[in-house]
C-alpha cells in the first residue's frame, strides 16, 4: 500500500481532546498533514528520522514550535447567528421574546439587500476564522441568495460551515419579516438544491426552523420531512428562556413538552443541534439521548440577555451530546474562547447555589469547544481532535505575544501545582484571545493570516 507523503510536519506540544481524556498534553510530538489536508500520522518526536523514511519529508523541513507555542483543534462554534453580527455588543436590555421583535426581526430584514449582506458576512467570517472557529453552525436569515451568499463567502475563506436559510411563518410582530409556508418551502428547498450544486468541500446546508414559536405546525412538519428526505443536518433553539416555554406549551398543547414538540415533527434526529436548553427537564435530556440529538450551550447569551443557566454538568450526565456556541448577536463575543470562559463561571455560579453541583473544568470546557462541538454537529468524523485520518483543522497557539493578553514564557507561574509542571502555556490559553492564535488552517490550508494581507 503506497502511502501518500506528506506536505507538513510539525515538531512540539501538541493539545487535543480524545474520547478518553478531556485535555490530552503530548509534549515533543511529530504530527504530519498530508497532501489533502488530512492527519497522517502523530508521533514521539524521537521517532522522527524513521517517519521521515516512511513518509517521505526531509527533516530539515519540519517546523519546530517554539516552547511557548501549541497546536490545538480548531474549535467548532455550534451555534452562531451570522446575520446578528451587525449588532453585536448592542441592545441586550430586554427579554428573548422583545429582543427578537424589537432589534433582531427588524435588523434580520436588512439581508434582503445583498450588499448589507456581504459587508457584514465577509467581517463575520473574518472575525470568527482569526478567534480560532474552524468549523461553525450559522443561522443567516430568511432571505435565500443571502443566505448562498454566506455560503460562498465561507468558502471563499475557508471555513467549515454548516448554513441555514432561516424558516418562520407566524407570530412575528414584524409584519414584513416571515415568509408563508409555501414560499417557506420552496425557498428553503432551492437553498438546499442551489448550495449542494456548489459542491463545495466544506460548506453543506443545515434545515433551520427558528423555533416553535415561530414556525407553524406545518411548516415544522414540512422541514422534519425535508431533513429526512435529504438526510440533513436540523438546527433551531429550545427552552432558552421561561416566558418562551410557557409560549410554546401554550402554542402546541397536544405536546407533552418543547421537546415533544420537535420530536413529533420529525426535526430530533442525531444530526440535529438545539441551542441552549436552559429549562429541559431530565425526561427531555433522556429523549435527546435516544435521538442523538445535541445541545449547544450559548453561556454568554444566556447571560447577555438574562435567560437562564445551563447545567452543563446535568447534560453531560445525561449522556447528551454537548457543544459551545457564542450565539452572536444574543451573546456579544464571537469569540469561542469567550464561550468557554462563560461556559466555566457559568458551572461555577451553579456551584455557590448548590454545593453538590460538579463544577465544570477547564479540561472539561476545551472538550466542548472542540470534540464537544464537533460531536454536537455529527462532524467528528471530519473534526475535533488529532486522530489520524481526520482533516488538519488547528490553530497554532503563541502564548507569549508582546503587548498581547497573554505574554509569558511557561515556567513563570507557579511551580508547585502538579497540573501546571507539564506545559503551562496550554492552560494559559484560557486567558488568551485572538492575538494568540497565530495561524489557523482548515483541512490543512492556511486560513489565517488572511492570504490577502
Ligand atoms: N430564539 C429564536 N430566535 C432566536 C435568536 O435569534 N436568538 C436567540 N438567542 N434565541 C432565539
Ligand atoms: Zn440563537
Amino acid at each position: 500500500l503506497a502511502v501518500m507523503p506528506v506536505s507538513t510536519v510539525y515538531r512540539g506540544t501538541l493539545a487535543h481532546s480524545t474520547r478518553d481524556e478531556a485535555l490530552q498534553i503530548l509534549e515533543d510530538f511529530v504530527l504530519g498533514v498530508d497532501a489533502e489536508g488530512k492527519i497522517a500520522f502523530i508521533e514521539e518526536g524521537q521517532n522522527v528520522d524513521s517517519l521521515s523514511q516512511t513518509w517521505g519529508f526531509q527533516t530539515s523541513d519540519v517546523i519546530q514550535l517554539e516552547q511557548h507555542e501549541f497546536l490545538m483543534p480548531g474549535m467548532v462554534d455550534t451555534h452562531i447567528h451570522a446575520s446578528q453580527y451587525s449588532y453585536s455588543g448592542t441592545a441586550l436590555d430586554l427579554p428573548l421574546l422583545d429582543w427578537l421583535n424589537t432589534y433582531t426581526f427588524p435588523v434580520e430584514s436588512r439581508y434582503k439587500d445583498l450588499d448589507y449582506a456581504r459587508n457584514v458576512y465577509t467581517k463575520v467570517l473574518k472575525r470568527t476564522l482569526r478567534n480560532g472557529t474552524t468549523t461553525a453552525c450559522y443561522f443567516a436569515t430568511i432571505h435565500t441568495d443571502a443566505s448562498l451568499l454566506l455560503g460562498q463567502i465561507a468558502d471563499d475563506f475557508g471555513q467549515r460551515a454548516l448554513v441555514g436559510k432561516v424558516c418562520m411563518d407566524c407570530n412575528s410582530t414584524v409584519p414584513y419579516y416571515k415568509e408563508p409556508l409555501k414560499e417557506c418551502k420552496d425557498e428553503t428547498l432551492r437553498f438546499i438544491r442551489e448550495l449542494l450544486k456548489k459542491e463545495y468541500a466544506h460548506v453543506k446546508p443545515v434545515v433551520t426552523p427558528r423555533f416553535a414559536v415561530s414556525c407553524s405546525s406545518s411548516l415544522l412538519h414540512t422541514l422534519g420531512k425535508i431533513a429526512k428526505n435529504n438526510d440533513l443536518h436540523i438546527q433551531s433553539h429550545i427552552s432558552e428562556n421561561k416566558e418562551e416555554v410557557k409560549l410554546v406549551k401554550q402554542l402546541f398543547p397536544d405536546c407533552k413538552s418543547y421537546t415533544d414538540v420537535y420530536l413529533k415533527h420529525d426535526l430530533l434526529t442525531d444530526k440535529t443541534v438545539m441551542a441552549h436548553g436552559c429549562y429541559l427537564s431530565d425526561e427531555e435530556l433522556k429523549i435527546f439521548h435516544e435521538r442523538g440529538a445535541a445541545i449547544s450551550h450559548c453561556p454568554n447569551s444566556n447571560l447577555s440577555l438574562a435567560s437562564g443557566m445551563l447545567n452543563v454538568r446535568n447534560v453531560l450526565n445525561h449522556k447528551v451530546k454537548l457543544g459551545l456556541g457564542t450565539d452572536v448577536a444574543g451573546g456579544y463575543s464571537p469569540s469561542m474562547l469567550d464561550a468557554l470562559r462563560r461556559a466555566m463561571d457559568t458551572s461555577k455560579v451553579l456551584s455557590m447555589q448548590d454545593a453538590q453541583h460538579q463544577t465544570l473544568t477547564f479540561e472539561e470546557a476545551f472538550r466542548l469547544a472542540t470534540l464537544g462541538g464537533s460531536e454536537a454537529l455529527s462532524l467528528d468524523d471530519q473534526t475535533g481532535n488529532f486522530e489520524v485520518g481526520k482533516d488538519f483543522d488547528a490553530l497554532r497557539v503563541n502564548m507569549c505575544i508582546p503587548g498581547g493578553p497573554v505574554d509569558m514564557f511557561p515556567g513563570q507561574g507557579p511551580k508547585d501545582i502538579s497540573l501546571l509542571q507539564v506545559n503551562a502555556c496550554v492552560f494559559d490559553i484560557f486567558a488568551g484571545d485572538d492575538r494568540n492564535i497565530a495561524e489557523v488552517f482548515v483541512a490543512g490550508r492556511r486560513v489565517v493570516p488572511f492570504p490577502d494581507l
